[in-house]
């Protein structure tokens, strides 16, 4: 395991870890992982976050069915070829194999969100459910897969489930206050933790003024 714990070096290469050892993981790590997230910054404090920790065979199945369906329905047409080795085509086949792979993964957990609604939607516009706090909750996942970089454990963050979300909520007896911002699989990685590779930022900042960058 990669003992650097420097903040910035985990930053650096907490890249999406989707091929995952069916090996445990214990639960006082994922405990531990989680007291450690929950310590993001969030609106007024209200904490309006949940976390389901699924590890039983019935939800990773109900959700990997899904999650593998509307990943084939979304990407199947832009799957490079076997001999494509780029970091785009590498990305694509391990985003697409997670999908085949979700029942085996040790931990399947779900991050909810209070439904609220942003002060700028005005109270005569508001139809039906509101979206789950997403600038509350995010902090907090991403506090999660910091967390489980600096643990030696594999994580990606994933939204597909957007797309079967009502039966997904269903499914875990989630109340109507609540939707689902992130499902995160996590277990020990079968790969390494490497770079990350992003466009530097000094390309994309500006100084006083949007456009200015000297
Ligand atoms: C809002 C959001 C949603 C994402 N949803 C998924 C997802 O459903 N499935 C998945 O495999 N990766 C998902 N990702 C991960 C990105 O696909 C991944 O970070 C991107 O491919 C870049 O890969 P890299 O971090 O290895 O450079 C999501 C990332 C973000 C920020």
């Amino acid at each position: 395991m990669d003992e650097n714990l420097d903040v910035f070096h985990i930053m650096k290469t907490m890249r999406p870890m989707r091929r995952l050892k069916p090996d445990p993981v214990p639960q006082d790590i994922i405990e531990e992982i989680l007291d450690a997230a929950s310590h993001a910054p969030n609106s007024l404090n209200t904490q309006p976050y949940r976390f389901i920790v699924a590890r039983g065979s019935t939800t990773k199945t109900f959700f990997g069915e899904r999650y593998d369906a509307e990943m084939l329905r979304r990407f199947a047409a832009i799957v490079p070829p076997a001999d494509d080795n780029s970091r785009f085509a590498r990305n694509v086949r391990a985003a697409m194999a997670l999908g085949k792979h979700i029942p085996d993964v040790p931990v399947l957990l779900f991050v909810c969100g209070e439904r609220d609604w942003p002060g700028a939607v005005p109270a005569n516009q508001r139809i039906g459910l509101a979206p789950p706090s997403y600038g509350s909750v995010f902090p907090c996942v991403q506090n999660i897969l910091l967390g489980c970089r600096a643990k030696g454990l594999g994580a990606s963050l994933t939204t597909m489930h957007q797309m079967f979300e009502a039966e997904l909520i269903t499914h875990l007896k989630i109340p109507e206050t609540y939707g689902i911002v992130a499902v995160i699989p996590i277990g020990y990685p079968q790969g390494n933790f490497g770079p990350v590779t992003r466009r530097p930022a000094a390309e994309v900042t500006y100084f006083e003024q949007w456009g200015e960058n000297v």
